[in-house]
């Protein structure tokens, strides 16, 4: 379906589809869901590191954080799927994403290491431990950005 503006403002919807060459992502099954899926995860993902940063900053209990730390450790876990091949395009994801395969990998289980510390702090209401784990779990997003990320 192709949408194309009039200069009067009408839309019309013309059939195409039949015409249009698959693109090359569709193709490969279509991974635009997976891609705004992993953005959208990303995205929920550093809500709730900003909300452990303030009360990391605030020294509140740290208690109530254990499903947000959980969340991490679960995301880290699914991050090599969320990267099919061809989903680059596009993206802020390098081709060193696919092209260093196990690096990356070892970048997402670094970030599941250290959410799970996190994960353990948050449940034993550990403030102290709770701020260092959180400063590791922080380090691991920007160690992998800084090699697999475009800025
Ligand atoms: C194993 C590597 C890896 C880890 C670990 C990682 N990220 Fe990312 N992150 C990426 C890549 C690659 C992209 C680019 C994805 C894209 O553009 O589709 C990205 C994108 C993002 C985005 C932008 C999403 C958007 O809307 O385009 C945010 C925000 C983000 N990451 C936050 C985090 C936070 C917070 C953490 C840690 C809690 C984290 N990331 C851990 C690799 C990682």
């Amino acid at each position: 379906m192709q949408v194309s503006k009039l200069s009067g403002g009408i839309l019309i919807l013309a059939a195409v589809t039949i015409a249009a060459p698959l693109s090359g992502a569709q193709a490969q099954g279509a991974p635009e869901p997976i891609v705004a899926a992993r953005e959208a995860g990303y995205d929920l993902m550093s809500a709730g590191v900003g909300l452990m940063k303030a009360g990391v900053a605030a020294g509140t209990p740290v208690k109530g954080y254990s499903d947000l730390a959980e969340a991490i450790v679960k995301w880290g876990k699914t991050i090599p799927a969320m990267f099919p091949p061809g989903s680059g395009t596009g993206t802020k994801a390098k081709p060193e994403v696919w092209s260093d395969r196990a690096g990356f990998e070892k970048a997402a289980q670094n970030l599941v290491d250290k959410a799970t510390i996190l994960v353990a702090a948050a449940k034993a209401d550990d403030v102290a431990a709770f701020k260092t784990a959180f400063g590791d779990t922080a380090a691991a997003c920007g160690a992998c950005h800084k090699v697999y990320r475009e800025k």
